[in-house]
């Protein structure tokens, strides 16, 4: 029977197979204690000895070739033992190797970030590594799982666009069968159009920046869900994204224990984030506050990496920052209509100092005050017109937000760096592996 060893405990007393890869090995003479891994999170300890009930073992051989990274097929018996990580251990009866490994570059030291990433094709075996592409998949599904609940319909915007989204300084410019073209920046424009057609929609793909900062929230590439709701205020889809995050996080409390105990995560501050009740303050608060934190922003001003970190670690829960600047946002968010200075918008700040995850706003639903937008920006109107004509034909109020995936990925693992989010990082200084 082929076992996985994220749940061995299921196999105590009984013979199993496990297919997989040597993660580590020591020999004390006659006895091998390899460390298997298998895809699942988790290792097993497998005991080897030269003889077996007083036989000589026929696969001693193989054993003695095996390295760090070698593929196997091992069976034998799972057994209790509390020294063993896990709590389990195999007594092995039987070894094959399917190839054994050259001798493997990481693990030996402690190595750099660059040759980590430079090495990311192996890296991603480590132990951690596996850890956080699982919280990964929890969080992609657990989101995928909120939106159909809520009724809204999951629907695919184009990456190759005639214009931008979100500003043209972080454009990724490409030919176009002798036009330009631009990979693009968030599906919202188009997921507005989709919907006025459907109602309650949102997209999940990749999404792009040129992004030239150096942080350890930026990539190039990296993964956006955007929601987008008819006949919803900014108010109503706050309330959503609370929604959505307190579902995420108690899926990933439910589903990764141990996970995040790998990571090392307290899980405290994620519990809090589970209980809801997020603070909303304005923009004008947020300011007041941060002068006190002792930043020295002005308004007028986005706020800043630093911001962001110094004012989310003053708060335990998540906190939606709302009425920026219109000058700081984009040219499609709704001015409010009692402060017009201010955008109908919210950011989500995470805890901890993670800071923004979110942005969102709603939508100018009025097509004079959309062209008058497009026009400060120096935005070209013909290249918009077919969003123009949402606010043409029927038009009505509306809101929607993107979710970064690694911000929130990195957030939740609490990592150090967004560049562990991803499988393959995309960053200024970097296009591969
Ligand atoms: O705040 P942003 O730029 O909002 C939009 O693109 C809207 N059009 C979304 C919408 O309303 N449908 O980006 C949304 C989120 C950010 O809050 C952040 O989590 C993530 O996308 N993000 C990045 N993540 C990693 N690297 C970058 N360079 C990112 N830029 C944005
Ligand atoms: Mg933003």
């Amino acid at each position: 029977m082929i076992a996985k060893i994220s749940d061995i405990a299921k196999y105590d007393g009984q013979e199993v197979t496990i297919q997989g890869w040597v993660a580590n090995l020591r020999s004390s003479g006659k006895i091998v204690f390899l460390q298997l891994r298998d895809g699942s999170t988790g290792i097993l300890q497998a005991v080897v000895s030269e003889k077996v009930s007083n036989k000589q073992v026929t696969y001693w051989k193989t054993v003695e070739l095996l390295t760090i990274e070698s593929s196997v097929v091992v069976n034998g018996k799972i057994r209790k033992e509390s020294r063993a990580p896990g709590g389990f251990e195999m007594e092995v009866s039987d070894l094959r190797l399917v190839q054994r490994s050259v001798e493997f570059p990481i693990g030996k030291k402690e190595h750099g970030p660059e040759f980590l990433l430079d090495n990311r094709q192996l890296w991603l075996r480590s132990q951690r590594q596996v850890a956080i592409l699982r919280v990964r998949d929890t969080i992609i599904w657990a989101l995928r799982e909120f939106f159909r609940k809520e009724g809204f319909v999951m629907t695919d915007t184009p990456i190759l666009t005639p214009t931008s989204c979100e500003g043209t300084t972080t454009l990724f410019e490409t030919e176009y069968f002798g036009e330009k073209a631009y990979l693009s920046q968030s599906g919202q424009l188009y997921l507005e159009a989709l919907a006025m057609a459907l109602g309650k929609v949102y997209d999940f793909g990749p999404t792009f920046r040129a992004e030239k900062s150096k942080t350890r929230r930026h990539l190039t590439e990296f993964w956006m869900l955007d929601a987008e709701m008819a006949f919803m205020d900014l108010s109503e889809s706050i309330t959503l994204q609370e929604r959505m995050i307190v579902f995420v996080v108690k899926k990933v409390l439910a589903e990764n224990k141990k996970e995040l105990e790998i990571l090392e995560r307290d899980i405290k501050p994620l519990e809090k984030v589970a209980e809801g009740g997020f603070i909303r303050m304005t923009y004008d608060q947020a300011l007041a506050e941060l002068k006190k934190l002792g930043s020295d922003i002005k308004w007028g001003a986005d706020l800043g990496n630093d911001d962001e970190t110094i004012l989310t670690k003053a708060y335990p829960k998540p906190i939606f920052v709302t009425h920026y600047p219109v000058e700081v946002k984009a040219f499609y968010m709704k001015p409010d209509p009692e402060n017009p200075k201010t955008a109908l918008c919210a950011d989500l700040l995470a805890p901890e100092g993670y800071g923004e995850v979110i942005g969102g706003s709603q939508r100018i639903d009025d097509l004079k005050l959309l062209e008058q937008r497009l026009k400060e920006q120096k935005l070209p109107k013909k290249d918009f017109e077919w969003y123009l004509d949402l606010r043409r034909y029927g038009s009505v109020p509306h809101s929607g937000f993107g979710i970064g995936l690694e911000r929130t990925v990195t957030w939740i693992c609490g990592l150090k760096h967004v560049r562990e989010s991803i499988p393959f990082p995309r960053m200024i200084n970097r296009l591969t592996p």
